[in-house]
């Protein structure tokens, strides 16, 4: 397989390509304010591309001995290549470095892929939120996941 390069740094440029990807494969995607805000914000927003294309992006806050990994995702075409997988190793490192204990995350209940990816990268349920998300029709669960760094 192709390998592809390190992760690298958000910048505001990389918004349109962001937002595309964002609205093409999320059902409640995030708005290019608050990808700005988390750019500005100083957290960890890296952007995985290949021929200046972008593939995918993570972004992780990190405060108080805690780190949380507030989106991940992968352009639709692109999936099922480790791109995820990387950009996990990217978000954990990155928690590292800002001495985190302990990586969180919240997903939705019937995000049965992502809920795989997570359990493979040592993510385990530590908590549930009741209807934490909108949904078609209602609300919908969260899974609160969880792994020391
Ligand atoms: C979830 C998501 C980020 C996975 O991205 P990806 O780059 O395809 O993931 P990877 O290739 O790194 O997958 C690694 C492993 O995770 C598991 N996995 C990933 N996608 C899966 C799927 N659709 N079904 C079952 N297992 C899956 C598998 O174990 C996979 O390993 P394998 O391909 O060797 O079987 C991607 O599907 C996505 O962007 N979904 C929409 C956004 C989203 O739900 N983000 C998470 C919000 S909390």
């Amino acid at each position: 397989m192709e390998t592809i390069g390190e992760p690298r740094p958000m910048r505001y440029e990389d918004l349109r390509a962001v937002l595309a990807i964002e609205q093409r494969a999320v059902h409640y995607p995030w708005s290019g304010r608050i990808f700005r805000d988390c750019i500005s914000a100083g957290y960890g927003c890296f952007v995985q591309e290949r021929h200046r294309q972008i593939l995918g992006y993570a972004v992780v806050s990190s405060a108080a001995g805690e780190a949380a990994l507030l989106n991940l995702c992968v352009d639709p075409a692109w999936r099922r290549r480790g791109i995820a997988s990387h950009l996990i190793g990217v978000a954990v490192e990155r928690a590292e470095v800002t001495r985190a204990a302990s990586l969180f995350l919240e997903v939705r209940a019937s995000n049965t892929p992502a809920i795989a990816l997570y359990r493979r990268h040592g993510f385990n349920e530590v908590g549930r939120r009741p209807g934490y998300y909108p949904a078609a029709g209602g609300r919908e669960d969260a899974l609160i996941m969880a792994r020391a760094v």
